[in-house]
């Protein structure tokens, strides 16, 4: 034997290491001692990993077993299973001809039916055979003989790995947190996006701070922020929609939000979302699902995507033997965009968006901020600087911040009381100053702002934005409030030219009106009575509410005829839109015209 050609001593101290190349014209299989590496767990004795892979011993000349290379490196690390049972797999890392590991999952099935099926996932994340005889033959042996004692939790989703909140998955395979856990089936797009660039000094410095001013784009931040705590706080998903004309920066306020989590390619488009959003949505679990272009869905289905999204489950399928497979499952903040509402987008296709879609997918116009979407350009000249700037931000920084917040709030999660009690308190804020009676609509879309308010400020004293305390409240209740006033096209200063409006009428007309009832006894029409009534809710006015009891009550008159209450539409909602007094041609009296209101004369 010469030194090149070094009989292999299994039970000696360098069982696993081979010091000469293995095979005439294999120059990348020269090795050394330096590159020794430790015996992996439950690898089958004849077989040896080194830096450059792995070698089998293979009979040589006489009794002597020599090291052949057979491929690059690969490691079984452990076997997987699912929570539930089945799924059972080996847990495999592969390294590529770059160097890169991979880890990855081969279904047991393939593993030991020695099928191409196992080689295949192995080739297709960079591992190389070396060019020897029956070497596909010996890495399926290896695999099938490779008997690892960790085990993994098997998941077909990111993010929290159970309902205790120990581990937290990201796409890179990284687990934040104790448990071993290992991913399979989601959107390999959006998991590889997940990946880091830049440090969390450098994100704060290039991306977070030049948010502070900024309420729209406090907002998205915080709100991708929000994901971890769904499930923490047992609430459902769902999410914002900024709309607006083009080139006002929506897509740089997704992709700054995106970059809480991962590279700009982790923005998705709505366009991808008809047939693959239940990998997309299982891979955005617990963080931010970010869909660009609104426009680039059917109408017909966007709808139907928000409500699935937001209700955190895919579609029941069943599989070929007629049972049922298991229902994908998520939880996941949403952040869109778009040159249309969802309601505008989806009556261009002729559908009827329902209340709970505008619930789940809130709308907030992202153009009408002193700068487009921006309210403070930190010292750039203009809009479209600004959009810049924070465009290289994204792209030179990100996927740290996210898994930072995960890391803090991993140590905190026991402490839900208290983030419960800061949402209310947000939310109460907000009614007080809204001036906002109880609504169930409002009060659901007040706790998605609420619960990016909170996630932002937690991100905030975890030291991840270097925002100032309260800016995330800040921004939220101001945009809460853009929201309600805008809501139904109506702010509340025309709420109260329509009450006033209304009121002026009324008042002057009080003759042409009856309250209800007033067969039974009650006052009759023009009555001093009537008026005196309507001279007590008026001193008593101030809100637009009591008016409701009243109008409610009234009946328009025509010659002696009830024509109706007047349906004078002014629920704790910006949608007051109340009669109007006109002079109609061809009819001698004034007719109220509104909606739900078109009393005229006969
Ligand atoms: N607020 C702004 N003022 C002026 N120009 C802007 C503003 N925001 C963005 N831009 C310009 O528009 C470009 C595209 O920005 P961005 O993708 O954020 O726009 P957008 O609102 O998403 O537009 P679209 O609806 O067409 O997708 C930017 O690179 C910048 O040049
Ligand atoms: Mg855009």
């Amino acid at each position: 034997m010469t030194d090149q050609n070094l009989t292999f001593r299994p039970g000696s101290d360098i069982e696993n290491v081979v010091s000469f190349p293995v095979c005439a014209g294999s120059p990348a299989s020269v090795v050394s001692f330096e590159n020794m590496q430790p015996v992996p767990d439950g690898m089958p004795c004849n077989f040896s990993l080194n830096a450059d892979g792995i070698y089998q011993l293979r009979p040589g000349e006489g009794d002597d077993l020599l090291p052949i290379r057979i491929c690059s490196p690969l490691i079984v690390k452990g076997i997987c299973s699912r929570p539930s049972g089945g799924g059972w797999g080996r847990v495999v890392a592969v390294e590529d001809p770059d160097g890169n590991w991979h880890e990855l999952i081969l279904d047991a099935r393939d593993v030991s039916r020695k099928s191409a099926a196992a080689l295949n996932v192995l080739f297709d994340n960079g591992l190389e055979l070396a060019p020897v005889e029956k070497a596909a033959q010996s890495v399926t042996e290896l695999l099938a003989a490779w008997r690892p004692g960790a085990r993994y939790v098997r998941s077909d989703r990111l993010g929290w790995a159970d309902t205790t909140f120990s581990a937290f998955t990201l796409g890179d395979h990284r687990v934040l947190g104790g448990a071993r856990v290992i991913t399979d089936a989601v959107s390999d797009d959006v998991a590889a996006a997940m990946h880091v660039k830049g440090t969390l000094e450098g994100w704060r410095a290039a991306v977070a701070e030049p948010c502070a001013g900024n309420p729209l784009m406090v907002l998205a931040v915080s709100h991708a922020f929000s994901g971890p705590l769904l499930s923490v706080l047992g609430r459902d998903g769902g999410g914002f929609h900024l709309r607006g004309v083009s080139s006002r920066g929506k897509s740089t306020l997704l992709g700054v939000a995106a970059s809480v989590w991962g590279a700009p390619s982790f923005v998705q488009s709505w366009r991808g979302t008809d047939n693959g959003i239940e990998g997309i949505a299982a891979a955005c679990n617990d963080s931010l699902l970010v869909l660009d272009e609104l426009h680039q869905v059917e109408p017909r289905v966007a709808g139907d995507i928000v409500y699935m999204l937001a209700n955190g489950r895919g579609k029941t399928r069943m599989s070929s033997n007629g049972k049922a497979q298991p229902t994908r499952r998520w939880s996941v903040s949403v952040l869109s965009s778009g040159e249309l509402s969802l309601e505008e987008h989806m009556a261009s296709g002729g559908c009827g968006m329902f209340a709970g879609q505008g619930i789940r997918l809130i709308d907030l116009a992202a153009d009408v901020r002193p700068y487009g979407a921006f309210d403070c350009l930190h010292g750039e000249p203009d809009g479209r600087a600004f959009a810049e700037r924070m465009q290289r931000a994204g792209r030179e920084n990100y996927g740290v911040a996210g898994p930072a917040f995960v890391e803090k709030l991993l140590a905190n999660v026991d402490r839900r009381d208290l983030f419960q009690r800061q949402i209310d308190g947000f939310c109460q804020s907000c009614l007080v100053a809204a001036d906002i009676p109880p609504d169930g609509q409002v009060q659901r879309v007040l706790a998605r702002f609420g619960i990016a308010a909170l996630a932002g400020e937690m991100a905030t004293k975890f030291g991840i934005t270097g925002w100032g305390t309260g800016a995330s409240f800040a921004a939220a209740r101001e945009l809460f409030l853009n929201w309600f006033e805008a809501r139904d096209g109506v702010t509340r200063g025309e709420i109260t030219a329509a009450v006033e409006r209304t009121r002026n009428y009324v008042s002057q007309n009080l003759g042409r009106f009856a309250l209800l009832g007033a067969e039974a006894g009650e006052p009759k029409p023009g009555s001093s009575c009537l008026g005196a009534e309507y001279q007590k809710i008026e001193q008593a006015l101030p809100l637009e509410v009591p008016l409701k009891s009243f109008y409610d009550r009234l009946t328009l008159r025509n010659r002696g005829i009830a024509i109706g209450p007047v349906t004078v539409s002014c629920r704790p909602k910006c949608s007051f839109k109340p009669p109007s007094a006109q002079k109609r041609r061809g009819f001698s009296s004034p007719v109220l015209n509104g909606v739900g209101a078109d009393y005229r004369s006969h």
